[in-house]
């Protein structure tokens, strides 16, 4: 499988740490340090549809193909504000596409997940050209009178077109169950008969934690990834990590001990959006002409859950 078309699309409202130290208690100082964000974009007069549609329109036309040509559409997504339908199925007619479509959740990591599942779907040819959307409102899930976690997100969108071709090389995708450290949890209808009470809860995350378990199992994912694939830190060109905060950013590249210049980042101007983070960082880069065709990319993430998702990929330069 390989990576012929990339999009991406931000809201339009900049918010600067300033703009949070003038109704909580925080500062740029301290946001600036700890996570590495300066300002980060969040959803006013868009809804989170428009975003999605804006980067897969633009995934598509870089890739040369046509909107009827595609055959899946993978939505990785945590949560919008419909249940039911998808985010995928609200997509396809408004791209002028005809085909299947379900909704990923895979936390932060669900970009690489998508991109696992269809690189299975174009390896047994059961589908050839795959519409993958992440698009995320990560803002909209927390409570904006707690600092510790309103700072560190931002809304955005991120689309890829795959086909089959050689590109990505290995996936290591993990799951393991740590429900306390991260979630957000939203109350369902109430029936006659249900006895607990269920009450919707704002982001909740012990930071701390996330952290260790982010750096932890992303190093190993990293590792793991190379030994097999007969390589070291040195064969990558450039790692795309989720753009979570800078400093777990800088752990992993300390472990790697390669240069800061293999590790672009946009967390500064974004904040983290979640799945959408490496596909934006991705697509602009790759816009940007800083992509070499025939360079060897690492993508790794983590989220909640716990789970987490790492790929290498030889890059094949899109034409924009
Ligand atoms: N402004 C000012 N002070 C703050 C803020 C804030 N926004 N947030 C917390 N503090 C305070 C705390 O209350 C604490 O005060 P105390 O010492 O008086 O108790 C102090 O700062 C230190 O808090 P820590 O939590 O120890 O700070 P830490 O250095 O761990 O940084 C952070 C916190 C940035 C959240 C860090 O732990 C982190 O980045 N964790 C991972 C977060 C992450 O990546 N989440 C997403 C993962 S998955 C996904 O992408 C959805």
């Amino acid at each position: 499988m390989k990576i012929i078309g990339t999009g991406s699309a931000l809201p339009e409202k900049v918010v600067t740490n300033d703009m949070l130290a003038g109704f909580l208690n925080t500062s740029d100082s301290w946001i600036t340090t700890r996570t590495g964000i300066h300002t980060r974009r969040l959803l006013s007069i868009e809804t989170l549809e428009d975003l999605a549609l804006k980067a897969a329109r633009a995934a598509i036309e870089s890739s040369g193909i046509q909107p009827e040509d595609i055959d899946y559409l993978i939505c990785s997504n945590v949560a919008n504000s419909y249940v039911s339908p998808s985010l995928g199925s609200m997509l396809l007619s408004p791209l002028g596409c005809c085909c299947p479509t379900f909704d990923l959740n895979g936390a932060c990591a669900g970009l690489v997940y998508s991109l696992d599942i269809a690189d299975a779907f174009i390896k047994t040819k059961k589908y050839r050209n795959i519409l993958i959307v992440a698009a995320e409102e990560p803002s909209r899930f927390c409570n904006w009178h707690e600092r510790e976690t309103s700072v560190l997100f931002g809304d955005g969108a991120s689309a890829l077109v795959v086909t089959d071709g050689e590109g990505f090389m290995d996936f290591r995708v993990t799951g393991d169950t740590h429900t306390d450290v991260l979630y957000y949890k939203r109350a369902l209808e109430s029936t006659p008969y249900d006895r607990v009470e269920d009450k919707t809860e704002p982001l909740v995350m012990q930071g701390r934690e996330v952290f260790r378990l982010a750096v932890e199992a992303s190093i190993e994912d990293v590792d793991v990834l190379l030994e097999r694939n007969g390589m070291t830190g040195e064969d990558i060109d450039v790692f795309l990590l989720h753009q979570a905060n800078l400093r777990i950013i800088e752990c992993i590249r300390e472990h790697l001990d390669q240069p800061r210049e293999k590790f672009p980042t946009n967390l500064q101007n974004y904040g983290n959006t979640s799945s959408a983070s490496i596909g934006i960082l991705m697509d602009e880069l790759s816009r940007a002409g800083q992509l070499k065709d025939g360079a060897t990319l690492l993508l790794s993430s983590f989220g909640g859950g716990f789970v987490t998702g790492a790929a290498i990929l030889k890059w094949s330069g899109i034409q924009y």
